[in-house]
Order: C-alpha cells, then structure tokens, then sequence
C-alpha cells in the first residue's frame, strides 16, 4: 500500500494548475449514459474515482478510452445490462450517480446500495423518494435498488435535505421524463451547474442551476458531444491552504475564484493576501503565521464540508483559537486523533473542534481515512518537524491528481513509497 513520506519545514513557492473536478466529473460520465450516440468529455481528472466510474460503464457494456491528456471518449450505444455491482459501488458512494441516467434512457436500473461509510450513515433515502415522485417502482433487496418505469413523468419535488448527488441523480432522471420537473431546496454546488450545463449541451432543458429550484422541461431524446469539465475547487483550496499554513507563496491557475469565495474569505482572515484574476488566485502569507479561523460547513454558497480538515490543520498551528464546526455530516472528524498524534491541541464537544494553535506539529507515523481527512494530515505534515509518513493514501488518490509531484513542484519535501 503506498505512503507518503513528507519532510516538514518549507514555505511553498510556486505556481500549479489545477485538474478537472472531481465531483463534476463522476456525474458527467454517468449522465452520458443518456445520449444516443458517442461523446467526448474533455479536462477529466486521473483520479481512482474516475476510473472506478469508467469500470463501472465499461461493465455495462458501454465503450469507454480514457486519454492520458484528460480526453474521455464515451460510447454509450453498446450498452447491454442496467447493473451496477456491489464491488464497485463500495469502493465509491457516488457509483449511485447511474441509477437516475439508467433510469430515465432505458426504464431499468440495479445498483448495488452504497452501504457503510467511514464519513456515517450517508443515506439515499432521498434519491429513491424522489425516483418514485418521478413514476418509478423502486424494490430495495438483497442489497440492491432495483427501480423500472415505463416512462418517468415530471413531478414537483422539495428536497428534505440539500444534497448534492441527489439533486444530480434526480435532475439526470428528469431530463428525458414527460412534462416538466422542478426540484425545489436543490444543492447549488457549482459541480451540479457544470453537470446541468452538460446535459444542456446534449439537448436538454435544465433551467435555475446553481439556485434552490432546478426547472426540467423532459425532451425526446439527447445526443453528445465535446464537454470540458469545470476546475476543482476543492483540489484548489487544498493547494491554497498549503501555502497558508506553510507561511508561503502558492499561485493557483485554471480555477474559478468565484467558486472559492467562502474559502477565500476564511484564508484572508487567516491573514493571507488574496489576488484574483479571470482564472487564477494567488495567496501570500509574507511569512507570516496564520491566525486562528473559526469554519462552520454548510451547502454551497456556505464554506465547504470538503474543506473542513484542511483548515483544521491550519488551525493547528496557527496563532489562536479557532474552532470547526461540521453540519453537513455525521461522522467527519476522523482526522482529530491523528492530528493530536502529531501534536495538535484539540478539544470536540459534539460536532464542534476547538482547536488551539501550537507553534509547531511533530511529525508521527499517521493514517488516512478518508479523502479529505487525508488532505488535511499532508497539509500538517508540511510544517510537522521531521518525517511524516502518512499510510492509506489510497484515498488521497480518489481525489487528488499526483497530489506529491504537484506539492514538490512547489518546494515541499514529499515523496511517495511503494
Ligand atoms: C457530495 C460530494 C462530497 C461532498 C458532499 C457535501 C460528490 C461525488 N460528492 O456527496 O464530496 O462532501 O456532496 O458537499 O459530489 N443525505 C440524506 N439522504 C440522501 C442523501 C443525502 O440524508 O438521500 C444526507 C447525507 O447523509 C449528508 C447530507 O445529506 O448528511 C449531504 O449529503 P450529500 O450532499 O448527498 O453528499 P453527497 O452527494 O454524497
């Protein structure tokens, strides 16, 4: 199982491009599964999830070549059964991305149940209700939701929840219903903008992406064709944050600020100097230590769940008390007891961290957990003292492109162990 072995101590400097999104990647290749006929989609990130994504769609059946310059062809035509396999739904939550594009083109759809995670329950309950809404039969058994439908038909429908692949599974169902569909208390992420974006460019009809109501007018049929997928935003604050948290000097290029505004504003109450243009943002810490943030996740426009253990880490070492407050999910803090291994002083009360900046980590054996939880340990081992060897990075893999070749780019002493 590969490691990371990261040497702490120096201030980044440098520029680096940042990949596709990961989150807007997954829903667009499950939603070309509802075009007639062959697609392209371009900047696609070399991530595991992404190739996960593409075994799942090559076991359909469906002809897929993934290009080493981020070029996915996709040949949706071949496709020959409806299923998606328990093995491969387990290694990734958001394999449940193919049950609305399978229902919507072809009126059947077998996916496995995600089941546990190591971030809590993460239910579909959601997903499922508003499938049925849409004219869906749905059986849960053995393990699987089994759904079919004649032709799903629009329907109004008001998230209990905000939730981001929900929202993109019901819109990707929608977008070949009769009649009009309007989800109300959908996720503004602008991971579902570029997926509603996408399937407009296949002919669709997907007004008010990006607010609370998503209105679907269903169309006969849908043909694709080039598609680039949008920067990560989160890929982009990690990098960020590493510049924080380093006292350094970290350019971020191919992003959209705007997507980073909460962030932005968190970093620059950390003391950074922020510059923005058309597609970059630049951070400078001018050597000094961060101050303490306080962070409280939220749904898009708030600050971001997928941030939340990367400034955990800033918070560290910064100057001060900052606390990071997790609303979106139940169980996120799994990379508080490898911090305090490191050295970190911090307190939970419930979904509350109380952390109290310390002058400087040391570095510890320590263990990832989950993507971002994995982020958040690299960041700490920049500014740890002496030789952090962080295990499992597998799940840094899910989501971050040749994360060590990028940090080292920028003068940070880290390199990976087979
Ligand atoms: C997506 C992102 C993930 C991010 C998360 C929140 C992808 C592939 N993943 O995950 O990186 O951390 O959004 O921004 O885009 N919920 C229910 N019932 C449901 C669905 C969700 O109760 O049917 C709950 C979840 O348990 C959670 C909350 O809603 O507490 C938000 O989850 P959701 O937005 O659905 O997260 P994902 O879409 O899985």
């Amino acid at each position: 199982m590969d490691r990371l072995a990261i040497d702490g101590g120096p201030a980044l400097d440098g520029a680096v491009r940042v990949s596709g999104a990961k989150n807007a990647t997954l829903p667009i290749l499950a939603a070309s599964l509802l075009s007639q006929s062959p697609l392209t989609v371009h900047n696609v990130p070399q991530l595991r999830d992404v190739n996960t994504t593409i075994a799942l769609l090559r076991r359909m059946g469906v002809g897929v070549e993934f290009h080493p310059d981020g070029r996915v062809e996709v040949d949706p035509t071949t496709l020959e059964n409806y299923f998606a396999p328990y093995e491969l739904v387990k290694t990734m939550r958001a394999s449940v991305l193919v049950l609305g594009p399978l229902l919507g083109r072809y009126g059947r759809a077998d996916v496995s149940l995600p089941g546990g995670c190591a971030i809590g329950a993460r239910p579909v309950d959601l997903h499922v209700a508003g499938l049925q809404a849409l004219g869906a039969r749905v059986k849960i058994a053995d393990g699987y939701i089994s759904a079919t439908a004649k032709r799903l038909h629009g329907a109004h429908l008001v998230l209990d929840k905000v939730t981001v692949t929900g929202t993109e599974n019901l819109m990707m169902a929608a977008v070949l219903a009769e009649g009009e569909t309007v989800i109300d208390n959908a996720a503004q992420e602008p991971e579902v903008v570029d997926l509603a974006a996408f399937l407009n460019s296949m002919g669709a009809r997907v007004t008010g992406a990006g607010t609370g109501q998503i209105v679907i007018q269903g169309v006969e049929a849908l043909a694709g064709d080039d598609y680039a997928v949008q920067p990560d935003r989160i890929e982009a604050g990690t990098f960020l944050v590493a510049g924080a948290i380093t006292r350094g000097r970290v350019r971020v290029e191919h992003v959209v600020p705007e997507h980073l505004e909460a962030v932005l504003q968190k970093l620059r109450e950390a003391g950074a100097g922020i510059d923005t243009g058309t597609d970059w943002v630049a951070l400078d810490m001018q050597g000094r230590r961060p101050d303490a943030v306080d962070v409280s996740t939220a749904p898009y426009p708030g600050f971001p769940t997928d941030m939340q253990a990367q400034f955990m880490a800033l918070n560290c070492i910064a100057d001060g008390v900052g606390t990071v407050t997790e609303n979106v999910f139940e169980n996120r803090f799994m990379h508080v007891p490898e911090l305090q291994r490191m050295g970190a002083d911090i307190r939970l009360e419930g979904h509350t961290a109380v952390v109290r900046g310390t002058e400087q980590l040391r570095a510890a054996p320590v263990m990832a957990t989950d993507l971002r939880a994995s982020a958040g340990l690299v960041l700490a081992g920049l500014v740890a003292a002496g030789e952090t060897v962080v295990d499992r990075i597998y799940h840094l893999d899910r989501g971050y492109q040749r994360i060590e070749e990028k940090l080292a780019r920028l003068g940070a002493r880290i390199r990976r162990l087979t």
